[in-house]
This record gives structure tokens, C-alpha cells and sequence, in this order.
């Protein structure tokens, strides 16, 4: 039995929801090991929608214990919000279900407000279009060791130190930026009137994982965004600022790296990607624009138009390579029927040499060009699909097509937003 990891494996919006909900109801214990709440996916079960940012899947679910890692930053404000939400459509969510590790970091207002000054400073090709929630300044005090975790709220002395250090920083840059400053006692009222409630989640979370180790518990370590948003292999800047590789999944949370187990790349039928930066495949014409109407490719947490194109084998194999990834669950294949030819991007071109990788300047990423293979495409329609037979010929080609370019296996292939929806060819879990 091994445990497993699930990560994006384009840029993030792959469709992780359904097969982390999938997986998370045969889980003991659902771990975030990176990002906060920039992520957001919406679970449908019995008829009730959740839209979860920052609290792992497994909090829906009965019996199952939730954890927050400590490689995930930590808007307290935010995540007490979102368990009020979901406490009030009749989620039991308390200290037993849910742990936030004590070492994860917190992201302040201030952070927010650097985040939003440095995006408006940023000119036209610069911008990052960051989901302006803090974290990219959260993670840049965290490895400047200025950082407020949350063990830190239960010494209010220390902390009001660290606050002060840490405001006089941001305060400067502010000011510097000519945005309003932030009242650092104001900040420190505003953490001491909810450090009680936060401290009851907090926990040794490591030690709960090693003994969910121990004895033999499943571990789902659930990621956020994708493997082009990894601050190392993605297309840096314009990233985000966590890793989101597998091996994010073992430092994130305190366990060792075999304790991860199987690594599940979730991974679109096509390719899409919000906020600025390169994007080989992106498509400017009717086609780009009727994905993105069919695959309903607006962001779940800044509601956002996706950027929408031809799926990127080149990108995704990189993908595969980088983090490790095991097998891939191709979602929304359903988003492709009825088209005439499919393109496949194979290679790029950079300057007017062939390439089968993306390269790490960013001049290279925004100038390499797609070579495309076309494919026949199908006019049946593969929605809700449950086994292959019941694909079309041309579709189950396009799926061989996919699994040869990126030299790994589609273990589960998804046609519809229905849970059951699901062709399972391997399960993860065993
Ligand atoms: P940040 O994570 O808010 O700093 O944003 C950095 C980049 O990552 C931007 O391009 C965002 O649009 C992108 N990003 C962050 N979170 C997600 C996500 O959950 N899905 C897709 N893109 C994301």
C-alpha cells in the first residue's frame, strides 16, 4: 500500500478537485504541504458545493483528519472565514479534524499590501498577476527569517517584537512604493484577539504523521497550483512562490521522501493558465476562445478568463520528469469533443532549431514556437464516460498519443465533473 501525492502538472487548474476528493474519501489523513489560499477548488458531494482555498479536502469528509502543513503560508483571517463557511453548511471542524502545523508561517495584511504595491509598480510585461493574497511576500519573510509562524501567537511578547522588526521592512517599502502604511498595534490587536482560536488547531503536526506512518494510515499530501508555477522549474518569474514538485510533498510536511509514495500529475486535455508569463501553446482565435467557454475556464479563487491552448506534451513531460510524477489523471477530455483535428504540441522551434524541452530564460520561454502534429479529432461525445469502450476510437488514440509524447501512463482519465465519471487504470492507492 503506498501513500500518494497529487500535483498540477501544467499551471495549475488541471481539475485536482474531483480526483483529490476521489482519493481524499479513501484517505485517513489529507495533508497541504505548499501554497495558502491562492488555490481554490470546488467540491460538489451529495448535492452541497464547497469552494475550499486554503483547508484540505479530507475536512468534507467524516472521519478524516485534515492537516496544514508547515510549508503552506497561513492567512489566519482568511482560514477562519473559510471554516465558518463550511462549518455552516454542516462540516463538524474542530481541533481533532483539523491541524495546522506550528511551524507553518503566517501571512499578515502587510503581506497583502506589498503583494498588491509591487503587482501596480510592475509595468505591462513585468506583471506577475499574482491572486494578490499575500503570497509571495509571506514566503520572501519566511527565507529572510523574519517570518511570524504560528507558534509565535502563543508568546505575545516575541511576537509583537517580530511584528515590529517585520513592519518596519514593509512599512519602508510601502512608503517607498507610495502606497499607506500599515499600523503595526493595529496588526498585533487584531492576532491577539484571534490567537486562542488558531492555537487550538495548532499541533506537533510531523509526530501526527509519523504515527499515521506507523500505523499504515493512507496519506493523501495534496498540492496546490502546477509544476510550471514551481518557483524552481517553472517559467520563473512568473511563478508562484512555493515548490509545487512531489518533493515539496515530504519537505512541506515533516515526513521523508518514500513516505510520499505514488505521485498522481493531474493533468489537462489541453492547457490553460492564468495571470501573465509564457505560454507556448496559448491560442488567440476561435479555438482558444471556445475552450475556454466549454472547459468553463474561469479561476475559482479571482474568477479570472483562463488563457486556453492546444495541450503542450513538451511541457508536460518536462513536468513529469521534474517531479517525479508517476502516472497522470487526464481530466476534461470531454472539453475536446467535436472538434475536426486536434493540435499536439511535440517540440518546440528556438531559433529555427528543434527542442524537446522548455528552456529556463525567460527571452527563450517567450520565444520558442510550438510544432504542432495534428490528429483527427471525434464528433461523439465522451462525456461521462466509464470505461473505454465507450470512448471513441479517435479519442482513446489522442489519450495513447498523450501518454506516449510524455513517456508516462494516464492511471485515471476523467470525462465529466461527476465524480463517478472516472476511467480507473490504476489506482493509486495500492
Ligand atoms: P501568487 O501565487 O498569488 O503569488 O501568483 C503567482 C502566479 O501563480 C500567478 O500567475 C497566479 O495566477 C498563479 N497562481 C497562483 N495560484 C494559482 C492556482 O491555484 N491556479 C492557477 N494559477 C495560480
Amino acid at each position: 500500500m503506498s501513500n500518494v501525492a497529487v500535483i498540477g502538472s501544467q499551471w495549475g487548474d488541471e481539475g485536482k478537485g474531483k480526483i483529490v476528493d476521489w482519493l481524499s474519501n479513501r484517505a485517513d489523513v489529507v495533508v497541504r504541504f505548499q501554497g495558502g489560499h491562492n488555490a481554490g477548488h470546488t467540491l460538489v458531494i451529495d448535492g452541497v458545493e464547497y469552494k475550499l482555498h486554503l483547508l484540505p479536502s479530507g475536512i468534507v469528509r467524516k472521519g478524516k483528519i485534515s492537516v496544514i502543513g508547515n510549508g503552506v503560508v497561513v492567512d489566519p483571517w482568511a482560514l477562519l472565514s473559510e471554516i465558518d463557511i463550511v462549518k455552516k453548511l454542516g462540516v463538524d471542524i474542530n481541533p481533532d479534524n483539523l491541524i495546522i502545523s506550528e511551524n507553518a508561517h503566517l501571512i499578515l495584511p502587510v503581506h497583502q499590501a506589498v503583494d498588491h504595491a509591487f503587482e501596480a509598480a510592475r509595468s505591462g510585461n513585468n506583471k506577475i498577476g499574482t491572486t494578490g493574497r499575500g503570497i509571495g511576500p509571506a514566503y520572501e519573510d519566511k527565507v529572510a527569517r523574519r517570518g511570524i509562524r504560528i507558534c509565535d501567537l502563543a508568546y505575545p511578547e516575541i511576537l509583537k517584537e517580530k511584528l515590529e522588526s517585520l513592519m518596519l521592512h514593509h512599512n519602508a517599502l510601502l512608503r517607498g512604493l507610495g502606497a499607506d502604511v500599515i499600523d503595526v498595534n493595529e496588526v498585533y490587536d487584531k492576532l491577539c484577539n484571534i490567537s486562542d482560536v488558531i492555537l487550538s488547531y495548532a499541533k506537533v503536526s510531523w509526530k501526527i504523521l509519523d504515527e499515521a506512518r506507523k500505523t499504515q494510515k493512507k496519506i493523501l499530501f495534496e498540492g496546490a497550483q502546477g509544476v510550471m508555477l514551481d518557483v524552481d522549474h517553472g517559467t520563473y518569474p512568473f511563478v508562484t512562490s512555493s515548490n509545487t514538485v512531489a518533493g515539496q510533498a515530504a519537505a512541506g510536511s515533516g515526513v521523508g521522501a518514500r513516505t510520499v509514495g505514488y505521485v498522481l500529475g493531474i493533468t489537462k486535455a489541453y492547457t490553460t493558465r492564468v495571470g501573465t508569463g509564457p505560454f507556448p501553446t496559448e491560442l488567440f482565435d476561435d479555438i482558444g476562445e471556445s475552450l475556454g467557454v466549454r472547459g468553463h475556464e474561469f479561476g475559482t479563487t479571482t474568477g479570472r478568463k483562463r488563457r486556453c491552448g492546444w495541450f503542450d506534451a513538451v511541457a508536460v513531460r518536462q513536468a513529469v520528469r521534474v517531479a517525479g510524477i508517476d502516472g497522470i489523471s487526464l481530466t476534461k477530455l470531454d472539453v475536446l469533443d467535436g472538434y475536426d483535428e486536434i493540435k499536439i504540441c511535440v517540440a518546440y522551434e528556438l531559433n529555427s532549431k528543434r527542442i524537446d524541452y522548455l528552456p529556463a530564460s525567460q527571452v527563450e520561454q517567450a520565444a520558442v514556437k510550438p510544432v504542432y502534429e495534428t490528429v483527427s479529432g471525434w464528433k461523439e461525445s465522451t462525456r461521462g464516460a466509464r470505461s473505454w469502450a465507450e470512448l471513441p476510437a479517435e479519442a482513446v488514440k489522442y489519450v495513447r498519443r498523450v501518454e506516449e509524447l510524455i513517456e508516462t501512463p494516464v492511471a485515471m482519465l476523467s470525462t465529466s465533473p461527476e465524480r463517478d465519471d472516472t476511467i480507473l487504470v490504476h489506482d493509486p492507492f495500492r
